[in-house]
Order: structure tokens, then sequence, then C-alpha cells
């Protein structure tokens, strides 16, 4: 496992680098996207050229070079002709390419429902029979070199999906579901961002996409469905009674406990991940009771209220047991 990392920083940094996220594809329908975008700035680049070339000579030509671009079978063909051939065959070409991107699950695919919320994650690992068999938040494990199909839904306003270097964007509606397939060609981290503006803390709204070798990959399949393990330490016990008495449960499911709130983040797996917030912060025991303790000073408008009432010491008695849920 490698260290925490703070996603948004990740996803930022990257940008600032080249090639950026959407120009590195780590997968085949990330490369659909990356191949797309050079054919198109090919084309534009041409177009470009053509254009600026016959501007030029139209303004500083000789006499009968500019009675050659001013002929009126030009406009035909470079203004008509020309620009109705190439866009459709392009649109021919792009829809062609783009197909399989969306197409309905093969049988046997892995299935996930990832649902948007103000301003976080619901992410929902499906069986066989489309039941959500394990539930989690803000990072999503994936299998390398297979397919995967996300349901993309959305609880309250649409969001978008983005993981730039695994595939392309696609809204997430109320009411409606959304198919997308990614897949990582290589283990890694991904970075992942909200990209439609969903109110306030919209740009405080990123992820990660974790993709294993195969047989880790089922190594960590295999440890979110066994039962979840008890507090290690009386510390951790003693956190996770203040975490009850304290209602924290009205809105967090915390699997193996009677915490079976669903309006905000599950927390059954807390501790693993790489980051808190929905991918703003790293994730350590001293954020994590940051976020309780403050959570609004840190990504103002979210829908957690601070509990400021906590002594430190339960704090950090709730952040050791929360950081033990692995
Ligand atoms: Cu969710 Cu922007």
């Amino acid at each position: 496992m490698s260290p925490p990392t703070s996603t948004r920083s990740t996803l930022a940094e990257a940008l600032r680098g080249w090639p950026p996220p959407p120009l590195d594809p780590a997968g085949p329908h990330s490369g659909v996207v990356a191949t797309l975008s050079w054919v198109l700035f090919g084309m534009f680049l041409a177009v470009l050229l053509v254009v600026a070339a016959a501007l030029v000579i139209a303004l500083f030509g000789k006499p009968e070079w500019r009675a050659r671009v001013a002929r009126e079978r030009v406009i035909w063909i470079g203004g008509l002709a020309f620009p109705i051939v190439v866009l459709t065959a392009l649109l021919v070409w792009s829809l062609t390419m783009t197909r399989d991107l969306t197409a309905p699950p093969a049988a046997g695919e892995m299935r996930v429902r990832v649902t948007g919320e103000m301003w976080w994650w619901r992410v929902a690992y499906l069986d066989g029979a489309g039941q959500a068999a394990i539930l989690d938040a803000n990072e999503l494990h994936i299998p390398v070199g297979r397919p995967v199909t996300l349901e993309l839904e959305a609880a309250d306003v649409i969001h978008s999906f983005w993981v730039p270097r695994l595939a392309g964007k696609l809204d997430m509606i109320p009411g409606r579901r959304n198919v997308m397939r990614i897949q990582a060609d290589a283990p890694g981290v991904y970075a992942g961002q909200c990209a439609e503006y969903c109110g306030g803390p919209h740009a405080l709204m990123g992820f990660v996409v974790v993709a294993h070798a195969p047989a880790d990959f089922e190594r960590w399949r295999a440890e979110r469905l066994a039962p979840p393990p008890p507090p290690p330490d009386a510390f951790a016990a003693r956190g996770a009674e203040v975490f009850a008495a304290n209602g924290c449960g009205a809105c967090h499911r915390v699997r193996g406990t009677t915490a079976n709130g669903l309006a905000g983040p599950d927390l059954s797996y807390v501790g693993s991940r790489r980051s808190l917030g929905a991918g703003i912060l790293p994730n350590n025991q001293g954020t994590l009771a940051g976020w309780i303790a403050d959570s609004q000073a840190i990504k103002p408008g979210n829908r957690m209220p601070p509990y400021k009432v906590l002594t430190g010491e339960d704090l950090r008695a709730v952040a050791a047991w929360l950081g033990s849920r692995k």
C-alpha cells in the first residue's frame, strides 16, 4: 500500500505537468479520448494553417494569386463541401470509436454504482443480482486489465464523473442512470474530480480510483466481505463508544456496529482510504480528528456539522477507532 496522498494536489500537480492527464491515457477507454483529442487538434491546426495562408495571400499576395483565392469555386469547395465531408466523416468515426464506452455490461462484468452526492461519492459494489455487496465512499477499487461498468447516478443535483487518465467525463443526473466503462492497464492510483458545478464545495469534490493487480484485488474484495475486526485496543473501543453516544451513526454506517446511517459517507473502511473529505486531505488520525471537530473550516458548506463539543481526548479516541477501520 502506498502512503496516503492528497489527491487534490495530485490532480492539480498532474495538470501542471506534461502530458496533462486527459492526454496521458492509462487504459483503453481514455486512449479513445486521447486519440480523438489529437486527431481533432490536428484537423484544427491544418484548417487554421490553410485559412491563415488564404488570408495572407488575400492581403499581400500577387494579383494573380489574389484572383485565385477570390474565385467563387473556392468558397463552394473550401467553405461548404470540405466542411460537410470532413465533419460528417469525423462524426461517424468518433461515434464508432466511442460506441462501446457506454454499451450495456457483458455477463459477469464487474459493476459498481457510483452516486454523486453534495459533495462526495457513494460507492456500491454490486453482486451478480445487482444488489450492493460492499459499500464505500470516495474511493473506487478495480482490478487491472478488466473493464468495469459504472452505473452513474446522482442523489441531488447534477455532478460529473471524471477520472481523466481512465475515461472521459460523464454527467450524473438525478433520476437517470448513465453507464460508463473504465479500465486501467497498470496498477496505480488515479485521481478524479467532479466536473460539473454542483454548488459551494464543488471544487473540493475529488476521489481516487485504485487499480490493483488481479490477485491483490481478490484479496481486497475478500477482506471487504469478511466480518470487520473489533476495536484493536481499549482507546479505540472508547472511540467507538463516543461515536455511538454522539449520534454519529444517524448519518454514517460502520459495518458490524449499530451505526447504520446512510445520509453521509460509509465509514466502515475509512481508515484505509487515501484521503478524507472526498479527496482533499491526507488521511491520518490528526486530519480525522480535525475534520470531526470542525469540517466546516476545512470544506465550508459541506453537510457535516462541527463537533466542537468533543474533548481533545474523545476526538483522538474516535479518530483512533475510525483509523483502525481498514
Ligand atoms: Cu459534484 Cu461538482
